[in-house]
C-alpha cells in the first residue's frame, strides 16, 4: 500500500500564539531550504487550541505545505460544555487532524478506550482525521503483555467504525514509558506492536483493505537521530513526535528523514 508517513508534530502545552508564528515560519522556511517532498511525507503541527486561528492564516496566506490540528476536542456537538471544543469548531479552523487518546489525556483526565472511540467518532463526523493513541506502560511492557494489551486498546478505540474509516485514519502506538523520557522504543520494539496492530485490524476487525490503508505512527522520544531507523520499520508509517518538535529546525530533520 502506498502510504504516505505522517510525521506529526504535538507541542503538548507549549508555544503561545505568538512564538508559534516563528516556529511554523522557521519550519516551513527549512523544508522549502532543503527540498521538502510532499509525496515522501507529510508534516503536521498538533497545536494548542489557542494557536489554531494564528496557524491557519500563516499556512493559508502562505500556502505552506504544513497540516496542523488540535491536540483534543468534546464528544459533544455544542452546549453547556464550559472549556470544551467542538469538533465542528475544529473543522471550521479546516484542521486536518485531531488527536485523541493521548497517554497524558488517559493519565490526567481519565479518559477510557470508550471516550477516545467516541472522539475518534466525533472527529471522523466532521470530516477530520483521527490519530488514535495506544499504548502499554511499564508494568505491562515488564510483564512482556504488551501486544495482547495494545491489541485490547484498539479493539475498542476502533469499535462501530467502518472499513473505509478506518482506512483513513492513523494510529499512533506510543509506549507511555517512551514518552518524554528519553527512553525510545528500539526499532524492533516499535514494529512488533505495529505490525500486530496492522494484522489485528486484517484478521480480526475492519479487514485487509482497512489495513493496507490506515497510518500507524511510532510515538516516544523520537529525534532527528533515531527517526531512520525507526521509518526502516515496515509496518510504520510516521512519528507522533513531542519534545523534538518544539524546534523547527530539529523537527524539519525528522521529517525529511528519507533524504
Ligand atoms: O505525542 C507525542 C508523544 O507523547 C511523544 O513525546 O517525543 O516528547 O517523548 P516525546
Amino acid at each position: 500500500a502506498d502510504r504516505i508517513p505522517l510525521m506529526a508534530g504535538n507541542w503538548k502545552m507549549n508555544l503561545n500564539h505568538v512564538e508559534a508564528t516563528g516556529v511554523v515560519q522557521k519550519l516551513a522556511w527549512t523544508l522549502s531550504d532543503k527540498r521538502y517532498d510532499k509525496a515522501k511525507a507529510e508534516a503536521a503541527v498538533i497545536v494548542p487550541f489557542t494557536d489554531l486561528r494564528t496557524v491557519q492564516t500563516l499556512v493559508e496566506g502562505d500556502k505552506l505545505p504544513i497540516a496542523y490540528g488540535a491536540q483534543d476536542v468534546s464528544v459533544h456537538a455544542s452546549g453547556a460544555y464550559t472549556g470544551e471544543v467542538s469538533a465542528d469548531m475544529l473543522a471550521k479552523l479546516k484542521c486536518a487532524y485531531v488527536v485523541v487518546g493521548h497517554s497524558e489525556r488517559r493519565e490526567y483526565h481519565g479518559e477510557s478506550d470508550e471516550i477516545v472511540n467516541d472522539k475518534a467518532k466525533v472527529v471522523l463526523a466532521a470530516g477530520m482525521t483521527p490519530i488514535i493513541c495506544v499504548g502499554e506502560k511499564l508494568e505491562i511492557r515488564k510483564e512482556g503483555r504488551q501486544v495482547p494489551f495494545v491489541l485490547d486498546q484498539v479493539q475498542k478505540v476502533l469499535a462501530d467504525l467502518t472499513p473505509e474509516q478506518v482506512a483513513k485514519l492513523v494510529i499512533a502506538y506510543e509506549p507511555v514509558w517512551a514518552i518524554g523520557t528519553g527512553e525510545v522504543a528500539t526499532p524492533e520494539d516499535a514494529q512488533e506492536v505495529c505490525g500486530a496492530i496492522r494484522r489485528y485490524i486484517a484478521e480480526e476487525l475492519q479487514g485487509a483493505d482497512a489495513a493496507a490503508g490506515c497510518r500507524i505512527q511510532y510515538g516516544g522520544s523520537v529525534k532527528s537521530s533515531n527517526i531512520v531507523d525507526i521509518m526502516a520499520q515496515a509496518d510504520v508509517d510516521g512519528a507522533l513526535v513531542g519534545g523534538a518538535s518544539l524546534d523547527p529546525e530539529e523537527f524539519a530533520k525528522i521529517v525529511l528523514f528519507y533524504q
